[in-house]
């Protein structure tokens, strides 16, 4: 057989073959391109050349870690659990008089819940002082913390972490609207999280059960404070989560998934 009828339109098997190629190709690019970018929203918002790399499992920049980095540098402050019993009476005892001139008009005269700011009473030390760090830093951006902590010192901080870790807890911020039992999607999302979103449960970290970093306890928090948070995670507007441990979560949960979990921890103790 001559090579020029092997390779000739008349030669069916060629016909056949170099058809077959090309309707595989449009359908791998139909199914790529169009059906799996509308079926999971981890495959869109990010462009083309992002998509290909992404599918080729290769980064698609190698320079510039990508959008959800730009700005400052994440934290990279590794705070670890202090020893309780270590903590001294003479640290907690500095921390209130600190607390009371300085802190308690917004956060509460024993650390109880407010309004105005977040509950600190009870919380743990290591997550009050790194976020007191972080609001040294400019990690963590507030209008409000950011002057009010810029001068302390590291002893101060200390302290002043010291002294919330050691109140009692304050009683639930609110309580469910009564009749109203509790959000079940909100409880599997924070007792059992949602695998196939790569949502961890809030549990494993925020301490009900088991603790990661410093991550913050959340019960007895104002709802509207921890919806607040969660939407600037999601929106990377607070970015001192180390590694984007919370981002990566926030990033996933729907508007209404924020709204029963902030109410769900708000209305525990
Ligand atoms: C004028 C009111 C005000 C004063 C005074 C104030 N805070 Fe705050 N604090 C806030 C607000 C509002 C926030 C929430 C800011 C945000 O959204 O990041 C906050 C957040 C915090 C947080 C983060 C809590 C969390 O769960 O992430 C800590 C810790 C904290 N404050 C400690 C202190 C300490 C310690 C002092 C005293 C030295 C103090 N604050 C004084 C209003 C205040
Ligand atoms: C992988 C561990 C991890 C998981 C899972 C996790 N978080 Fe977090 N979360 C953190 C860490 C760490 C922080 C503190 C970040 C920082 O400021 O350094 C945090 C902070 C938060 C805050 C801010 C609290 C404050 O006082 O400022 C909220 C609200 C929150 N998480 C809600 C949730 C909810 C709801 C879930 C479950 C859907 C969840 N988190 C799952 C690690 C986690």
């Amino acid at each position: 057989m001559n090579e020029e009828r092997v390779f000739s339109l008349r030669n069916p098997w060629f016909r056949t073959s170099v058809g077959g190629v090309i309707a595989f190709a449009i359908i791998s690019i139909l199914i790529g391109f169009v059906w799996l970018p509308s079926a999971n929203r981890d495959f869109s918002g990010h462009g083309l050349w992002a998509t290909i790399c992404s599918a080729a499992g290769a980064p698609s920049s190698w320079y510039d870690a990508g959008s959800n980095l730009a700005g400052t540098a994440p934290s990279e402050v590794v705070v670890l659990p202090p020893h309780r019993e270590r903590v001294d009476a003479s640290s907690i005892g500095r921390g209130a008089t600190l607390a009371t001139q300085n802190c308690s008009m917004c956060h509460g005269v024993l650390g109880t819940v407010q309004v105005t700011a977040p509950a600190l009473a009870g919380q743990y030390a290591d997550a009050i002082y790194k976020e007191l760090r972080d609001y040294q830093t400019g990690e963590r951006v507030s209008a409000v913390m950011q002057p009010i902590i810029r001068n302390r010192s590291e002893q101060d901080l200390h302290d002043l972490a010291a002294y919330y870790a050691s109140l009692q807890r304050a009683a639930p911020a609110e309580s469910g609207a009564s009749g109203e039992g509790l959000d079940a999607n909100a409880v599997k999302l924070a007792m059992q999280g949602d695998p196939m979103r790569n949502i961890a449960p809030c549990a494993a970290c925020h301490g009900q059960l088991d603790r990661k970093g410093a991550a913050p306890w959340l019960g007895g928090q104002s709802s509207i404070y921890l919806a607040a948070q969660m939407q600037r995670f999601a929106t990377g507007e607070r970015r001192n989560d180390i590694n984007e441990q919370m981002r990566n979560i926030a990033r996933h949960l729907t508007p209404d998934e924020i709204d029963g979990l902030a109410k769900y921890y708000a209305a525990q103790p």
